[in-house]
């Protein structure tokens, strides 16, 4: 036996440049059967650009990747598939109008004679499914599916494959606390089993729950691998950063005049089929927490608020201004900014550049006159990646060229950009780095001190307590308690969250 062959996989000094970066600088990397090792690196490290080369979607410009002891080689996805590597890419990539068995079964679809096996692709799947414990309908369109769903679906199609080396790309981005357990719990099974699992996540408790060891990239570099057992925040952040950062510190609570008329007021809301009736206020100078389970309705308040999905009944005011069918536009023009959470789906056009992309929220201001100036355009989208160090080569990069996290904070800049005196965050640091992380709060928070109001929605409880005033909790269709400042902790969101 050769060395490479104790190896599950194996990566020698690899590197990769594309136009303008260097995404790996002579990446080492191995992992035995049966082992988990977490990847971590703040945003645009290159640990997606790593695993594109296991997984053989990309080439190392030079370096080698073995897997199970074959080189990969020219071989391309077919033969990493070949060889047993099975991955859950950052962005999902399930086929909308298909099926869940036919997304599983992708490529693959069983046949018995020229006709495709819909029954035995049905009871596979389902078998699948339920071995992770998962109560989706194998024959249920994936359009009609959460986000959650979707995510979840896309473990158990690489996982259908029986892989020898299972890649998950930040698996729970899109996840909260109950189903995050259930796929650690998948994750332990199948290295139990022998499967040798990459697992990338920002998510440093989840990572010591599930990981053997911690390998750290840092500029395209494999900088170290400790074991996960014992590892420190501080120790990991600083490998991770090569020095010390902020740390994110909860907010300091500070007098919110709630006499005035308020930015934002919602009354009676209710938005088929989840929200049954919400009544809150929004004051300029706020940050209002919305927690609540996975489904409790809070993307669809925040779309209701934007203009893009229907109000049943009820009504919102913006400064006092009474609005009974809000659209889209009119939204807009009252200075209301939304986030989305499904950032591949509605958040970005990915062909367009970071720029533009930016830009977009108010093309107002970077037009002279009638004509947009490219000469404004590229001033003001030169500051945005400046204020939220977007890691681009130029701002004129397409924003699908650019690591998850580092668009995560291109759409941010799309508000910061509309001036948006109204913003609505749907899990605006999912995929985010720790440190970016602290960034986003700051700059949540200096915007709220400039007078905005923000209505900041998170699966992340943690980061409740360090960005909000006050925090709201969504349950069964309308608004369930309500804590502020000190009270705002995660074991209270969290009671608040589970209490019926
Ligand atoms: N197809 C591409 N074209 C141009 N640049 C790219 C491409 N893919 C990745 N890059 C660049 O390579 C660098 C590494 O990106 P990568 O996606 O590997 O980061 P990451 O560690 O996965 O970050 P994140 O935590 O944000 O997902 C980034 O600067 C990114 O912009
Ligand atoms: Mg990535």
């Amino acid at each position: 036996m050769t060395d490479d062959e104790v190896f599950a996989a194996r990566v020698r000094n690899a590197t990769k440049a594309y136009p303008g970066v260097v995404a790996l600088d002579g990446a080492d990397f191995d992992i035995a059967p049966g082992e988990v090792r977490a990847l971590l690196g703040r945003n645009g490290a290159g640990k997606s650009t790593l695993i594109r080369m296991i997984a053989g979607v990309d080439r190392p410009d030079s370096g080698e990747v073995h897997i199970g002891g074959s080189p990969l080689g020219d071989g391309g996805v077919r033969r990493a598939v070949e060889l047993g590597v099975s991955t859950v890419y950052q962005e999902l990539s399930l086929v909308p109008w298909l099926s869940v068995a036919e997304n599983m079964f992708l490529g693959a679809w069983p046949r018995t004679g020229p006709r495709i096996d819909y029954e035995l692709m049905g009871r596979e799947s389902n078998e699948v499914l339920g071995q992770l414990g998962l109560h989706i309908d194998a024959e249920r369109p994936v359009a009609t599916l959460s986000l959650a769903e979707q995510q979840l679906v896309e473990i158990a199609r690489a996982v259908r494959q029986n892989p020898k080396v299972l890649i998950l790309d930040e698996p729970t981005s899109a996840l909260a606390a109950a189903e995050v357990a259930m796929v650690l719990d998948v994750v332990g099974r199948i290295a139990a089993s022998g499967v040798a699992v990459i697992y990338v996540s920002h998510r440093l408790d989840e990572i010591r729950q599930v990981a053997d060891g911690i390998t750290v990239m840092r500029d395209g570099r494999t900088i170290k691998t400790i074991p996960a057992k014992g590892a420190t925040t501080q120790e990991i952040v600083e490998l991770m950063l090569g020095g010390v950062t902020e740390a994110a510190t909860q907010v300091t609570p500070i007098d919110i005049d709630r006499s005035g008329t308020p930015l934002l007021a919602v009354r009676d809301l209710v938005v088929a089929p989840k929200i049954t009736g919400v009544t809150f206020d929004l004051h300029p100078g706020e940050v209002l927490g919305l927690g609540g389970l996975l489904g409790s309705g809070r993307t669809e308040l925040l779309r209701a608020l934007a203009g893009f999905d229907p109000i049943a009944a009820g009504h919102i005011e913006v400064e006092g201004e009474r609005i009974e069918n809000p659209t889209n536009a009119r939204m807009k023009r009252l200075g209301v900014g939304l986030t989305p959470e499904n950032r591949k789906a509605e958040g970005i056009v990915p062909m367009l550049g970071v720029d533009e992309n930016m830009v977009m929220s108010d093309f107002g201001r970077v037009s002279t006159g009638p004509s947009i100036s490219t000469g404004l355009v590229h001033r003001a989208a030169t500051e945005l990646v400046r204020r939220l160090g977007i890691k681009t080569a130029r701002p004129q990069t397409p924003i699908a060229d650019l690591s998850g996290g580092n668009q995560q904070k291109a759409v941010i800049g799309r508000w910061l950009h509309a001036d948006s005196r109204i913003l609505l965050l749907d899990e605006p640091t999912r995929g985010v780095d720790v440190e970016a992380k602290a960034q986003i709060y700051r700059l949540v928070r200096e915007l709220a001190a400039a007078g905005a109001g923000v209505l900041f929605v998170s699966g992340e409880l943690e980061e409740l307590p360090l960005v909000c005033d006050r925090v709201l909790t969504l349950h069964g269709g309308g608004i369930r308690s309500e804590l502020h400042g000190a009270e705002i902790t995660v074991d209270n969101i969290l009671a608040a969250t589970m209490a019926v």
